[in-house]
């Protein structure tokens, strides 16, 4: 089985997510062959919107940079862990700049409607993209990730189809810098772990776990406490 880590955040491997990610992966056997892409250190350009990929170029993107890398990395890998920040309620601007490009990867709208909602909402040119798995993980500064996430996650039903993707979404991300909380952080951590024991062996998480990893590190009153010493501090 080959894992293939897209790290989104611009702190690369000081991102806060990745604690998360390392986490999800330390429960996944040794056998597993794990490649991480950092995406800042990519030429990752946007889309031109020129819909060569639909027409003259078959499936193949006019841009030549180092997008072209990646989507072979895409398609040989079995799960494919997207990790990034959220950025105002939505992924950063990298991780958008890569989602464009991965318009190759399906056919053109030829004008259909579906009301089915658990399907990709284009039809894939890339068929095998089918048999992979999805696992976005992502981490936010705001206290509750269910009230910021809305958006992201809509966007992801649209592209994969709803159900079709496993999403890691981590409230209080700034906890991983902290000092503070070193207790309650490492029970996440082990919990995130034994998601990744899951994930590996069922290639999917029990709604049990689901429920028990979308619990925030801290109370609402406990994190308050700490980030606003840590920021009354910071501005001194
Ligand atoms: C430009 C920017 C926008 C952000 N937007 C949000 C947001 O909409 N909601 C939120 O809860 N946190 C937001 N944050 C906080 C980050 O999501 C949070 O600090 C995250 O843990 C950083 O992860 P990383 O270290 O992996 O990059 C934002 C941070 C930055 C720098």
């Amino acid at each position: 089985m080959k894992v293939l880590v897209i790290n989104g955040s611009p702190k690369g491997e000081k991102s806060n997510t990745m604690n998360v990610t390392r986490a999800f992966l330390s429960g996944f056997p040794e056998s597993v062959g794990i490649e991480t892409v950092e995406l800042h250190k990519l030429d990752i350009k946007p889309c031109l919107g020129c819909y060569s990929c639909w027409g003259k170029t078959n499936g193949r993107c006019v841009i030549n940079d180092d997008m072209q890398a990646l989507r072979e990395k895409i398609l040989s890998a079995d799960i494919i862990i997207e990790s990034f920040p959220l950025y105002f309620f939505g992924m950063p601007s990298k991780v958008k700049a890569m989602t464009d490009r991965c318009l190759p990867f399906m056919l053109p709208y030829l004008g259909g409607f579906s009301e089915n909602r658990n399907i990709c909402f284009h039809e894939l040119r890339e068929k095998i993209l089918l048999n992979k798995k999805l696992v976005v993980i992502s981490s936010c500064g705001y206290v509750d990730a269910n009230a910021v996430y809305p958006a992201l996650l809509r966007q992801y039903d649209l592209i994969c189809g709803e159900g079709k993707y496993t999403a890691i979404l981590c409230a209080q991300g700034e906890l991983f810098i902290s000092e503070n909380a070193k207790r309650q952080r490492d029970g996440y951590l082990s919990d995130i772990k034994k998601a990744g024991e899951e994930f590996a062996e069922k290639l999917s998480l029990s709604e049990e776990t689901k429920k028990r990893i979308s619990k925030p590190i801290l109370s609402p009153k406990g994190f308050e406490t700490i980030t606003s010493a840590h920021w009354e501090h910071q501005m001194k």
